[in-house]
């Protein structure tokens, strides 16, 4: 039997399990429409999220958040599979720059083209976001990606 977790668009009904999966990572909920808009999930074969991912996008920036992979399941590709189906997604919704903000995962990111940048250079949309306001600390790592169109 194939039990590799299905990627697909959240929907509504997927908040409360992505919920516990940030809580779980210790991720901020703050900011995260309930909607699920431009938000992926992971599903294995018996429906249970694995991993979710989720963008915030400001027109041509976006904001990469919320990636999280349950831990059992964590070390097997699913990180690295969310994150690159959410830089396409980001593509497809017309974003150019894709920011994030991490304080655990900076040696993650640059795989996928981010690097590290200096948090006074965040476009403006993104300054105004909750990760930024509130609930990511001002210690926390600033990445930054082209991504292509
Ligand atoms: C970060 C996270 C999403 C990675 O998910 P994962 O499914 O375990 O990652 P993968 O199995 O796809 O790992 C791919 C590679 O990244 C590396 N990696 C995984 N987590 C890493 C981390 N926190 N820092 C640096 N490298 C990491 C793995 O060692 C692996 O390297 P390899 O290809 O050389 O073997 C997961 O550990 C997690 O949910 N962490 C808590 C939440 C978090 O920090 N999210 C990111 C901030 S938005």
């Amino acid at each position: 039997m194939d039990t590799t977790p299905s990627i697909q668009p959240a929907v509504p009904a997927d908040y409360d399990g992505v919920v516990e999966l940030l809580t779980a990572a210790r991720l901020p909920i703050q900011g995260l429409s309930s909607r699920l808009p431009h938000a992926l999930v992971a599903r294995d074969s018996g429906g249970r999220l694995a991993g979710c991912v989720a963008l915030e996008v400001y027109g041509p920036v976006a904001l990469l958040r919320s990636l999280a992979v349950s831990p059992e399941r964590r070390g097997q590709g699913l990180g690295e599979r969310l994150a690159g189906e959410a830089l396409k997604l980001a593509a497809g919704a017309g974003a150019r720059d894709v920011y994030l903000l991490t304080e655990t995962a900076a040696g993650f990111f640059p795989r996928f083209g981010f690097a590290t940048e200096d948090r006074s250079l965040a476009p403006e949309p993104l300054r105004a976001s909750a990760e930024f306001l509130s609930a990511c600390p001002a210690t926390a790592t600033l990445m930054h990606a082209r991504v292509r169109g």
